[in-house]
């Protein structure tokens, strides 16, 4: 059947996808899938109703209408569209870090200390809740867009500036001091399984959206640790991929307190970028699976 590589879009994230978009475009075409290029959710049903997709790959990132949230999977499902990744819940819920961390902490996983914070709240109040170091970041946003680290009570309000440009809530987060590490999840037939973790050693001093996609000086490791932390960073990232109601494929990020071994969960992506810097790729990867083959594994599990 015809496969729309559905990317591009209006979110914030919109050029990450459009790369992560032509990337899979790619992949599907060299796997001999009859696929082709949709730029957003308008043109997406403009191409049902011509009778032309009969299953789309999602690879649009991104929040309100973007395409990960939630909203796209409601319209998929009520079409009869079969698609790739989260259904509506998993979708829904990930795209939200507040809400994504209060079912974490009701089933027990770890996740940084955080408040919620609403415009007009005594940024400095909260603040002493959590303790300096700390984050702040809107809720519902992807690709480190509106994050900041914040050392000093100076550097709060603009943080909190910043956080506010975007739609939606904004949380204040404990700053775990330790490692970045991921981890890709896949579906394998029955279940999920997770890939290998990726540690992230940014060349400055955090994986920003710099780090991420422009420089070219951020190192990778993987699988991330060794021993029983691998298989421990494995478990509970499996762990809160299913608890967020999650299917298909996805990563979760992870940080490891460096002084206490200790592991928090920050996030679950339900749609990981795919471009030629991303890392659900390199951790494929390594055990063997290559671009192609991911493409593939992915389109395969939309019909499970
Ligand atoms: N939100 C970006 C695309 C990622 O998680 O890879
Ligand atoms: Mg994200």
């Amino acid at each position: 059947g015809r496969v729309a590589v559905l990317m591009g879009g209006t979110s914030s994230e919109r050029e990450v996808s459009l790369d992560s978009g032509r990337n899979v475009l790619d992949a599907l075409r060299a796997r001999g899938v009859d696929a082709f290029a949709v730029d957003g959710i308008p043109a997406l049903v403009d191409a049902i109703r011509a009778g032309k997709v009969d299953r789309v790959f999602n690879i649009l990132h991104g929040n309100k209408g973007g395409g990960e949230d939630g909203v796209l999977q409601g319209l998929l499902t009520a079409l009869g569209v079969p698609f790739t990744g989260s259904d509506v819940l998993g979708s829904a819920l990930a795209m939200d870090k507040i809400r994504t961390k209060q079912v974490w902490l009701s089933v027990g996983l770890p996740t940084p200390r955080y408040v919620r914070l609403a415009k007009g709240d005594d940024v400095h109040a909260a603040a002493r809740q959590i303790g300096l170091p700390l984050i702040i970041k809107p809720s519902c946003e992807g690709s480190s867009v509106g994050v900041s680290r914040v050392h000093d009570e100076a550097g709060l309000a603009e943080a909190v500036a910043l956080a506010a440009r975007y739609p939606g809530e904004m949380l204040m987060e404990q700053l775990v001091v330790g490692d970045e590490l991921t981890v890709g999840i896949l579906a394998n037939g029955e279940g999920h399984t997770a890939l290998p973790s990726i540690r992230i050693v940014p060349k400055g001093e955090w994986y920003d959206y710099n780090a991420k996609y422009i420089a070219e000086d951020t190192q990778y490791l993987c699988p991330g640790l060794e021993g029983e932390a691998e298989t421990e960073i494995r478990r509970i990232a499996l762990a809160a991929f299913i608890a967020a109601g999650c299917n298909g494929w996805g990563r979760v990020d992870v940080m490891r307190d460096r002084a206490t071994g200790q592991f928090y969960l920050l996030e679950v992506n339900t749609a990981p970028g795919m471009t030629s810097h991303s890392l659900v790729p390199k951790a494929a990867r390594q055990v063997g699976i290559g671009f192609e083959d991911l493409c593939w594994r992915v389109l395969e599990s939309s019909l499970q």
